[in-house]
């Protein structure tokens, strides 16, 4: 009944997810049981197969944080300076999920103004007092709305109203270590210290109470270094080898080389250039589609590869050059290559829901790459706007004359030529809430797919598919209307 994966996609047709349906296995163990592990590259391992794009509205530090605190990794979009790059690399690395970000730091000389500016800038109500006014310098003090509101005179000096009797707790405490010392304290904040007393992190009532709340995280992913693990994707240019200095200075675990077309001489030239300089480092090549781009990527050396060209939410690829290939198609030709070589294939892009991933994942992928499933998530960069009563989040394509004017064109741009042209759209999405909620309950449905398949492991779909256990067939039109919503008037779109 149905087909192997192997004689359906004989059949020279480019399939998207949703054009695919998998047939139900036997079940035979717990939804509980499924084993979402999996691997990045050739040498990193996750506890969950999700990674968010390297976009400058899906990734930087708090977007990275979070990702590796649900198992995953994030990529940090290299839509700026190399400098600044690095810079969310290593402030990502010393975070750690639940933690106040960026905590706003003044010194005891300061004015009350000061604090009064960064509150309307950052919107918070607490800074904490250091010796030098940041981070890693010695803490003096915490000054809360309450010390401030009924100060008339903004140039008061922020150390004649501070709070001095502080409660901290060792830096490098766990997370309920911490939260035990904050709670026993009844306090609102809680400052991390050294040995030496330099404040290092921030613990905050609020945010402890919504962290408590959150689905069970697991293990962060860790890098061999101790911290969290962090990716960023760089280009091929020359000036990308001086990026790629700057980010493995700053820790950074794994590379991406960023290209809509990845089989190319230039991606071979780099991932050359990176396996002489940085042998321990892992690069990730692509995109590719086709298992011929796939096996010449392999051939050059990269440990990972990721797979998609023009199925992104925000790509016109597939349009403007008339190159790419349905997703489901282009996972399956890839990853039937890949996999039987060891390099893991990363799917990127056309993810809206868990049902993509779970298909994705059955078709050869060890991870899925998501943009626009994240870019509505409190850790993405930017603020959420309201339009027409709904709370949005802006979001657009590396390609989109947007993102390019502001630097993002080495991706898409002509050698020589200067002339811009799109292959991306800029728009917006809807608010989803933090990805410590978002990917736990997205995981839940992925493993309840994997169930359902009669597979219990990410490991165990790849095999399934090789040996054409894994069954699936084409949906027509009216077949894909009948998996969805249908025949109601109105209906609530509740995730969880
Ligand atoms: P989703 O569907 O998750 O896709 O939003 C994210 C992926 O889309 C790719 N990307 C682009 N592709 N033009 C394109 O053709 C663009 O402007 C563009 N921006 C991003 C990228 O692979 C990303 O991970």
């Amino acid at each position: 009944d149905g087909f192997s994966a192997a004689a359906l996609f004989k059949q020279g047709f480019s399939y998207t997810y949703d054009d695919l349906i998998f047939h139900p296995g036997y079940i035979d163990f717990a939804v509980d049981d499924v084993e979402l592990g999996t691997s990045l590259t050739r040498n990193i391992k996750l506890r969950t197969p999700c990674v968010s794009s390297p976009m400058d509205t899906v990734t930087e530090e708090s977007m990275a944080v979070a990702m590796a605190a649900v198992g995953g990794v994030g990529f940090v979009h290299y839509n700026n300076t190399a400098r600044e790059q690095a810079e969310i690399v290593r402030r990502a690395k010393k975070l750690r999920a639940g933690y106040v970000s960026d905590p706003a730091c003044v010194r005891p000389s300061d004015p009350i103004s000061r604090i009064d500016a960064l509150r309307a800038r950052r919107g918070f109500s607490s800074v904490v007092v250091t010796e030098d006014g940041a981070v890693g310098s010695a803490l003096l003090g915490v000054v809360t709305s309450r010390d401030v509101d009924f100060v008339r005179d903004r140039s008061t000096e922020v150390r004649e109203v501070m709070s001095r009797d502080l409660v901290t707790a060792p830096a490098g405490s766990t997370m309920e270590e911490a939260a035990g010392v904050l709670i026993r304290s009844k306090k609102s904040l809680l400052p991390l210290v050294t040995e030496s007393g330099d404040f290092v992190e921030l613990l905050c009532r609020t945010d402890l109470k919504a962290y408590r709340e959150l689905p069970p995280l697991g293990a962060p992913s860790v890098g061999p270094d101790g911290k969290i693990l962090v990716g960023a994707a760089i280009g091929t240019r020359d000036s990308d080898k001086e990026r790629l200095k700057l980010l493995v200075d700053a820790g950074v675990n794994v590379v991406i080389l960023d290209s809509s077309q990845g089989d190319s001489m230039y991606q071979r030239q780099m991932i050359e250039f990176i396996k002489r300089a940085y042998p321990e480092l892992d690069v990730i090549g692509g995109n590719v589609v086709t298992a011929y781009q796939a096996k010449n990527l392999i051939d050059a050396g990269v440990d990972g590869l990721r797979v998609g060209m023009g199925s992104g939410s925000i790509c016109t690829t597939q349009e403007v050059c008339a190159v790419g290939r349905g997703q489901g198609t282009a996972v399956y030709k890839t990853a039937a290559v890949a996999n039987a070589l060891g390099v893991p294939v990363i799917a990127d892009g056309g993810i809206s829901n868990s049902g993509h991933i779970v298909k994705a994942l059955s078709l050869g992928a060890s991870t899925v790459m998501m943009g626009s499933f994240l870019a509505g998530t409190d850790e993405a960069p930017g603020s959420f706007f309201y339009q027409d009563d709904v709370k949005l989040k802006s979001y657009r394509g590396m390609g989109s004359l947007e993102a390019m004017t502001k630097g993002s064109d080495a991706r898409y741009l002509g050698d020589k030529t200067r002339l811009k042209i799109a292959q991306g759209v800029s728009g917006s999405v809807a608010a989803k809430g933090s990805v410590l909620r978002l990917v736990p309950y997205t995981l839940q449905a992925v493993k309840q797919g994997l169930q359902d398949l009669g597979v219990p492991s990410v490991k165990a779909a790849h095999v399934g598919l090789n040996a054409g256990a894994i069954r699936l067939e084409v949906r027509t039109g009216a077949a894909q209307r009948e998996g969805g919503i249908h025949d109601l008037v109105s209906y609530e779109k509740r995730r969880f």
